[in-house]
């Protein structure tokens, strides 16, 4: 099979985005869309890819890392100019080089390798992945001869009027012959309303010379959508939504409301787990089987145990065990480890500690940098006092103790195994196993005083 290469473009301010953010930086789902880009390239192997950066370059590669090479176009003197920057790294390659622009993140795998495979069978020296847009403003648009072959792109601005009527768009991805396309942008000219240096010029370069130029229509619009601005970003949110979360429910993923569950494509959910309106789940997450999760909850970068639910709370970065409860109204914070069994009830946060399984800590507590052993009861309102301005401390609580309820505990500090904590004690010292610590100002009762105020008011 001859060799193929990616270039992809990424260095267009995204002006009307009206952002501070640089366009492919902006997340479709959680994800950057030149990520979505990214992703989708790889399963068809190319032998090399390369990002063309230029606004926020630094950021962009930053972002992208090891997975592609990046050049720096200095100046944005448009899409043609933008794939000569490659030139260095591919000119003498032999095969074939599909071009895509950073801000079509809907485009699948599938359609980029039926893209090489037809031009590649085509032998044609360049390919265009087209397709029928209901409304195709702003789009290059295809212009075809009385043979039906393609003739050459026009971009929106430089159309007349009849040009302005053709519905088949110029999707921005292209196959071409590596060494054709270094040639023909050579001659690529800035001879336009835009005063760019058009990609899409190469077409009509390629077709003067009577080289074979082909085109790939794709049935699916909504795939080929270019993101140009805030009201075209939400479009493609909502595809690819709907697109991630067909592929769960046929999975066996019950969603209540696909239209109101935003699940992030790296997440992965296994058969069963029953999903409530309003959540929102990202990163690399894997819920596993028979889980509930929502309504109303946010989880990123966690793992969700079998059979748990975690209903109308935050979790992130963290390990959720099997049959844990979670909420309603937790906040669980990075690096908490949850045991099997365990329960984080109401207005709960927990930060870096280790609930061990069966332990329980059920309303308005604290609990932070803490190493919780098993069957351990936390009472309402316990706090792990772990901050005095300036370092954090931890706290041990050993496994089968009691925490009574409005317990103050000032780490560093070690509750022993079976112990109890009477509730409202503040305690600054370890406690042993098997004790009963009680740190509270003892109770004084004053007899009949109560009626003797009262009488005193009256006077
Ligand atoms: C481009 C195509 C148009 C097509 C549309 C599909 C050109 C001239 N026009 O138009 O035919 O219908 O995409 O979405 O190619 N970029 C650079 N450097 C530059 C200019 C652009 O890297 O100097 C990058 C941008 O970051 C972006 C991509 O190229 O990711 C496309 O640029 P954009 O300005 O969005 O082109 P469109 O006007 O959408
Ligand atoms: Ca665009």
């Amino acid at each position: 099979m001859a060799k193929r290469y990616a270039v992809i473009l990424a260095a267009g301010k995204g002006t009307r985005m009206k952002s501070k953010l640089y366009k492919v930086l902006h997340p479709v789902l959680g994800r950057p869309m030149v990520q979505h880009v990214i992703d989708q390239l790889k399963p068809v192997h190319p032998d090399k890819m390369v990002t063309i950066v230029g606004h926020g370059a630094d950021e962009v590669a930053e972002y992208i890392g090891e997975d592609s090479e990046t050049v720096l176009q200095e100046e944005q003197l448009g899409t043609g100019h933008a794939v000569l920057q490659a030139e260095d790294l591919l000119k003498n390659e032999e095969g074939t080089t599909i071009v895509v622009c950073g801000d079509t993140p809907l485009i699948t795998h599938e359609t980029y390798r039926a893209l090489f495979d037809h031009h590649e069978e085509q032998g044609a020296k360049a390919t265009i992945l087209t397709a029928k847009a209901p409304d195709p403003k702003g789009y290059g648009r295809v212009i075809r001869d009385e043979q039906n072959q393609v003739k050459r792109i026009v971009e929106h601005k430089d159309a007349s009027g009849s040009e302005l009527g053709v519905d088949e768009i110029n999707t921005g991805t292209y196959c071409f012959d590596n060494k054709a396309l270094f040639e023909a942008l050579q001659h690529v000219s800035n001879d336009n309303v835009q005063g760019e240096y058009y990609l899409p010029d190469v077409i009509e370069i390629l077709q003067n010379r009577d080289e074979k130029v082909s085109a790939f229509q794709t049935a699916d619009f909504e795939e080929t959508l270019g993101i140009n601005d805030r009201v075209a970003l939400a479009q493609a949110e909502k595809s690819l939504k709907k697109r991630i979360n067909e592929q769960h429910m046929r999975n066996g993923v019950t969603l209540i409301d696909p239209d109101n569950t935003y699940i992030s494509p790296e997440v992965v959910i296994e058969p069963d787990v029953l999903i409530h309106p309003g959540s929102v789940i990202k990163g690399q997450t894997t819920i596993k089987a028979d889980a509930e999760i929502g309504p109303y909850s946010d989880i990123e970068d966690c793992v969700v145990g079998e059979g748990t639910t975690v209903r109308q709370s935050v979790a992130k970065d963290s390990q959720i065990g099997d049959r844990v409860q979670i909420g309603p109204y937790s906040h669980i914070r990075p690096e908490a480890k949850i045991g099997n069994e365990a329960k984080v009830g109401n207005f709960v946060e927990v930060k870096k500690t280790s609930l061990g399984e069966n332990s329980k800590v059920s309303h308005l507590s604290y609990i932070g940098d803490a190493d919780v052993g098993r069957n351990v009861n936390i009472g309402c309102g316990t706090i792990t006092v772990n901050y005095d301005g300036k370092n954090k401390y931890l706290t041990t609580i050993e496994d089968d103790s009691f925490i009574g309820c409005n317990s103050n505990l000032v780490a560093p500090v070690t509750v022993g195994k079976g112990s109890y904590v009477a509730a409202g004690s503040t305690i600054t010292k370890d406690v042993p196993e098997d004790a009963l610590s009680i740190a509270r100002s003892r109770q004084a009762n004053k007899e009949g005083y109560a009626s003797r105020i009262r009488n005193q008011k009256k006077d």
